[in-house]
């Protein structure tokens, strides 16, 4: 495995990525565990990653000198480079101009770092952000680029085969940064770059039985990718040891069940067994309002429901959870202080402290997009592993106030629509999510020569790469204008359509 020692970056599980996307296994690891993480278990190489603090400043944060002293490969990115700099005897001061977004890298020396990608004499934009900079090299270094703002962009000890850029290869704004990733990883650390979905799928199955053994496992599925992914992983690691359980809340878009009751006992086989759990759901939601009592009321209920069903099937030994590499994260954060609380999340993650078994999360180590990928190694349709994120609270959290039957059937079928239309225009793979929003309001229009008074329908679409930071999408009015007018002809209890052209910040995605 390559190890990221982590600064505290935004971007640090970039680097994680790209790493893997040259086909050697990565792990993040905040810097003040890297020692101990290094005694347990060994490193082919280390990746220094960016940081928000200042080299320049004592007290500010250093790789344990162990990664200098293990022999392995080192490449320092930013601030990474500047802490490796520091702790080699070279020197780092503050600087007034600084330089931040888009620089031109000039490359006068060849190196192994850039083999067949940036060849010495040329010039290529990359990425930089930095206030500090290297003034002096450590013994053995020599300089392999410099750019405007940066005498030292890049540095190298290839002896020792240590090396530093000021510039951040990991991000997109570096075209071809990626491949100096890849260069270090398999042509300087010499790995192998055969960590595939297919590999990765044996080696799990092989742990999940060695961990299961004759013990039986339960997995709560939302409908959603990760928790399918995981539930059918297992399957074909220990068959029917593993039961399922789907609880239908009520809450579901149209079809939503019947689709995941096909996929797992037509398509795969798994015994399933749903519980529909929707009037009480609807009971408990009655007249409430108030969107953070709705998700505590749906959460709370969810886990009722379903250590409920659990305790039918006798003794179990272990919960399957779809957990995924970011949740699993430690980030450095050098805000201090708790963060404030936006929404209270509802997933079956609040599960293990209830149900008091050992779990089996075979997802830990890996991003979306790859369990994505494993989900089609698994021969799941791209259809199924390629559906927009849905929230766990459902289409109570797309009607604010208070959530009825009568509104829930309303907005899957506007929902609906506008998703057939989203896909009829082929742009549903290009939109991270979208879906309609019923507003508690009702306003006059006419149909026919009838009065209406009637629902407003919200419709919401939205780009975004992990659902942190989003913008709306720029639909043509051409195709808001198709989608309006067939829900409103089409759907009874609508009689006008808007568009949400709020961004994220300081919109969220969903309303409530
Ligand atoms: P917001 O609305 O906070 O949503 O911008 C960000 C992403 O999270 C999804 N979301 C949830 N997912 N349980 C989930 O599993 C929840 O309670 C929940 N609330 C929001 C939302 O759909 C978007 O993708």
């Amino acid at each position: 495995r390559v190890l990221i020692v982590d600064f505290g970056s935004q971007v640090t599980q970039l680097i994680a990525r790209r790493v893997r996307e040259a086909g050697v296994y990565s792990e993040i690891v905040p810097f003040d565990k890297a020692e101990a993480d290094l005694k347990e278990k060994s490193a082919a190489a280390i990746i220094l990653s960016g940081g928000p603090a200042s080299v320049a400043e004592s007290d500010t944060p250093r790789a344990p000198q162990a990664v200098f002293e293990a022999g392995l490969p080192v490449l320092g990115i930013c601030y990474g480079e500047q802490a490796m700099v520091a702790q080699l005897g070279g020197t780092v001061e503050p600087h007034n101009s600084k330089e931040f977004g888009r620089a031109d890298l000039e490359v006068v020396e060849s190196t192994p770092l850039f083999d067949g990608v940036w060849p010495k004499g040329e010039t290529h934009p990359v990425w930089m952000s930095h206030g500090d900079r290297v003034t002096k090299l450590p013994d053995g270094f020599k300089t392999i680029a410099v750019s405007h703002g940066a005498p030292f962009a890049a540095i190298a000890n290839e002896e020792r085969k240590m090396y530093g850029v000021q510039f951040h290869p990991e991000v997109v704004h570096t075209p071809r940064g990626a491949e100096i990733i890849g260069n270090f990883v398999r042509n300087i650390a010499g790995l192998e770059g055969d960590w595939t979905m297919a590999h990765f799928k044996d080696v799990e199955i092989a742990k999940i039985r060695d961990q299961v053994g004759g013990g039986k496992v339960i997995c709560g599925l939302s409908g959603g990718v990760d928790s399918s992914v995981a539930a059918i992983l297992i399957h074909e690691a220990i068959g029917d040891q593993l039961a399922c359980i789907f609880v239908d809340h009520g809450l579901l878009r149209q079809d939503e069940r019947a689709q995941v009751e096909n996929l797992f006992r037509e398509t795969y086989n798994i015994p399933l067994v749903v519980v529909d759990a929707s009037e009480r759901f609807l009971a408990a939601l009655k007249d409430i309002d108030d969107p953070e009592q709705k998700r505590k009321i749906i959460g709370k209920l969810f886990i009722d429901v379903f250590d409920e069903e659990a305790k039918k099937l006798g003794e179990v030994d272990f919960l399957a959870q779809g957990t995924l590499y970011p949740d699993v994260i430690e980030s450095v954060s050098f805000s201090g202080g708790p963060s404030v609380t936006i929404k209270s999340h509802h997933n079956v993650g609040g599960l293990p402290e209830r149900m008091r078994m050992k779990l089996v999360e075979p997802l830990r180590e890996l991003f979306k997009d790859e369990v994505r990928a494993l989900g089609r190694e698994l021969g799941l349709p791209d259809a199924f592993v390629d559906r927009h994120p849905f929230p766990g609270p459902g289409l109570a959290i797309r009607i604010p106030g208070a959530v009825s039957e009568d509104k829930l059937a309303i907005l899957r079928q506007a929902d609906a629509i506008y998703l057939d239309e989203i896909r009829a225009a082929g742009l549903y793979d290009t939109i991270w999510q979208a879906f309609a929003v019923l507003l508690p309001v009702r306003t006059v229009g006419v149909m026919g020569d009838a009065r209406t008074y009637d629902y407003v329908c919200a419709l919401r679409a939205v780009t975004s790469t992990d659902g942190m930071t989003a913008d709306y999408y720029d639909f043509s009015h051409d195709f808001l204008g198709r989608a309006a007018r067939r829900i409103i002809n089409e759907v009874r209890g609508i009689n006008r359509v808007v568009y949400d052209i709020t961004s994220k910040p300081p919109g969220t995605i969903e309303w409530e």
